[in-house]
C-alpha cells in the first residue's frame, strides 16, 4: 500500500498539534511515510515542531519527520499540503475585530471588514503557497483551510485557476455534528445533506438518513427551541468556549428568519450585527480569548512536552472533527467518492446564481478533484443575500490584484454589516494604516 508524504503550511498553528495526532489516529485509514512542517515563522513552528517530534518518535517511529522554512526542503516529495495559515498571526486577527468595533461595526475573523482585512493579507500567503507546492510537487494537491475562505478561494479561482487547491472548512462539520447529537445520532457520518451558499454563508435545505428518511422535522424542532445549543454538551469538537455556546444558541433566531432551511452560525454577523455585538468586549475580543486559551495552552503543552522528553501526561486532545480532512486526502487518494462539502466554483450548482462565484455546496470527491453537486434554483431572499456577499468578496480580490483602493472602498460599503460609504471609507483608511506591512500598495 502506497504511503504518503504530507506537508503541513502554517506548522506553529495552534491547530498543528491536534491535526498531527489525528493523522497519526487514522494511520489505518490514510498510510504516512512522511510529516513535514513548513512555516515562514521559525521561532513559533520550532516549539511545536519540537513537541510533535517527540510524539511521532513514539506514536509512529516509522514516520520521518521534518521541520523547516525553507519552502524547497518542505515541498519536495509531498502528496498533499495541508494548508492553515494565518498572515499577521493573532495580533492582526486582534485589529480586525476591533478597529471595526470603534466605528460601531462588527468586528469578526471572517465576517465584514474584519474579513476583509484579512483576506488582503492572506491572499498573497496562499498564492505563495501553491506557487511552491507546483514548483517543487507538481503533481501534490492542497487541502486548504487557511481563512477567509471564500475570499481565498476567490483568488485563487482567479489567479491560480488550474492548481489542485480545494478549500474547505470545518463549521458545518462541527454544526453537523451537534444536528446529529440533537436528535440522538451517533455522528453525521449517518445523515446525508443537501447545502447551498457561500463559505460562512449558507443554509441546509435537505437531511436525510441512510435509508432515505427525511430528519429535517427532527432537527428543525430541535432548532426552533434551542438553536445548534445541546441539552448535553458533549466535548468532541475545538468549539467549545463560552463565545461559541452564545453562538450556537443563536441559531434559534436566525432559523425563525426562514424556517425553509436550516442556517450557518456565521449568517448571525449579517443577520443579527448588533445582537452579535452586544455580546462582545470591545477592549477583550476573541482574539484575545484565543491568545489567553487556546495558544496559551497548547504552546504551553508543547514546551512541558520538550521539557520532559516525553508526551505522557499531555493534555493536549485528539483532534476528531478535524478527521474530515483525512477523508478529503483519501477522497482524491483512493478515489471514494465521499460527499463532502466543499468551496468549489459554482458553474450552475446554484443554477441561478453567478457561474464563477466560489459556492459551498456538496461534493463527489475522487482522483480528479471535487465534482460540484446540482442544488437547484435556491430562494429570493437567500439569492439577494448572497448577490451582495459574494460581490463584496469578488472585489476584494480584484482590490487586491489591480492595487485598487477605489474597489476596496467598493468592497466594504457593499458589505452587509456597514452601514454607510462614509463609513466604509473611515473603515477602510484605518484598516489600510493597520496593514501597511501586509497589504499591496493602493492607488
Ligand atoms: P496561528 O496563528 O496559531 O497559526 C498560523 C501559522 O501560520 C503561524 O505559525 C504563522 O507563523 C504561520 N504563517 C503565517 N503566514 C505564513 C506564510 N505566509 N507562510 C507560512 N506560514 C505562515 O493560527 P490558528 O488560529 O491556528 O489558525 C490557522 C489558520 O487556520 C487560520 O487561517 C484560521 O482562520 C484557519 N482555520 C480555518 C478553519 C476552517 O474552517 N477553514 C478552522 C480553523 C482554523
Ligand atoms: C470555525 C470556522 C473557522 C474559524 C474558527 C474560529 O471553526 O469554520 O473558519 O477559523 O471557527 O475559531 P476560533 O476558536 O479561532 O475563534
Ligand atoms: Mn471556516
Amino acid at each position: 500500500m502506497k504511503k504518503f508524504s504530507i506537508v503541513i503550511a502554517g506548522g506553529g498553528s495552534t491547530f498543528t498539534p491536534g491535526i498531527v495526532l489525528m493523522l497519526l489516529d487514522n494511520l489505518d485509514r490514510l498510510p504516512i511515510r512522511q510529516i513535514k512542517f513548513y512555516d515562514n515563522l521559525a521561532e513559533r513552528q520550532d516549539h511545536i515542531a519540537d513537541a510533535c517530534r517527540i510524539i511521532i518518535n513514539e506514536k509512529a517511529p516509522e514516520i520521518n519527520f521534518v521541520s523547516t522554512t525553507n519552502p524547497k526542503e518542505a515541498f519536495t516529495d509531498v502528496d498533499f499540503v495541508m494548508a492553515h495559515i494565518r498572515v499577521g498571526l493573532y495580533a492582526m486577527r486582534e485589529k480586525d475585530e476591533k478597529i471595526p468595533m470603534k466605528h460601531g461595526v462588527v468586528g469578526q475573523e471572517t465576517c465584514g471588514p474584519g474579513g476583509i482585512a484579512y483576506g488582503m493579507r492572506s491572499i498573497g500567503g496562499v498564492l505563495e503557497l501553491i506557487d511552491y507546492m507546483e514548483r517543487y510537487s507538481p503533481d501534490a494537491w492542497m487541502l486548504n483551510y487557511s481563512n477567509p475562505a471564500a475570499i481565498v478561494a476567490e483568488a485563487t479561482r482567479k489567479l491560480r485557476p488550474h492548481s489542485k487547491i480545494i478549500n474547505i472548512c470545518d463549521m458545518p462539520v462541527g454544526i453537523e455534528e451537534r444536528m446529529a447529537q440533537s436528535i440522538g445520532l451517533k455522528s453525521r457520518k449517518e445523515m446525508v445533506v443537501r447545502y447551498y451558499g457561500l463559505n460562512h454563508f449558507g443554509w441546509w435545505t435537505d437531511i436525510r438518513d441512510l435509508e432515505g428518511n427525511d430528519l429535517m422535522p427532527q432537527i428543525k424542532k430541535h432548532v426552533s427551541q434551542h438553536g445548534y445549543s445541546l441539552l448535553e454538551e458533549v466535548e468532541a469538537s475545538q468549539h467549545v468556549d463560552a463565545s461559541w455556546m452564545d453562538t450556537f444558541a443563536k441559531a434559534k433566531d436566525l432559523y425563525a428568519v426562514d424556517p425553509e432551511t436550516l442556517p450557518n452560525t456565521y449568517l448571525k454577523y449579517y443577520l443579527y450585527p448588533q445582537d452579535a455585538m452586544e455580546h462582545e468586549d470591545p477592549d477583550y475580543t476573541r482574539a484575545n480569548q484565543v491568545m489567553d486559551g487556546r495558544e496559551k495552552h497548547v504552546f504551553g503543552e508543547c514546551d512541558k512536552i520538550v521539557e520532559r522528553g516525553t508526551s505522557e501526561g499531555m493534555t493536549l486532545e485528539i483532534d476528531e472533527h478535524a478527521s474530515y480532512i483525512v477523508d478529503l486526502a483519501r477522497a482524491i487518494a483512493y478515489n471514494t467518492h465521499e460527499r463532502m462539502l466543499l468551496i468549489v466554483e459554482n458553474k450552475g450548482a446554484v443554477a441561478n446564481f453567478d457561474e464563477t462565484a466560489m459556492v459551498e455546496v456538496p461534493c463527489i470527491v475522487g482522483v480528479n478533484g471535487p465534482e460540484p453537486l446540482v442544488q437547484g434554483e435556491i430562494p429570493r431572499f437567500q439569492k439577494g443575500m448572497m448577490e451582495q456577499q459574494v460581490a463584496v468578496e469578488k472585489l476584494v480580490v480584484e482590490a487586491w490584484a489591480e492595487n485598487s483602493y477605489q474597489k476596496l472602498w467598493q468592497a466594504l460599503t457593499l458589505s452587509k454589516t456597514v452601514p454607510n460609504a462614509r463609513v466604509a471609507k473611515e473603515l477602510l483608511d484605518d484598516l489600510l494604516e493597520a496593514n501597511q506591512e501586509f497589504w499591496p500598495e493602493l492607488h
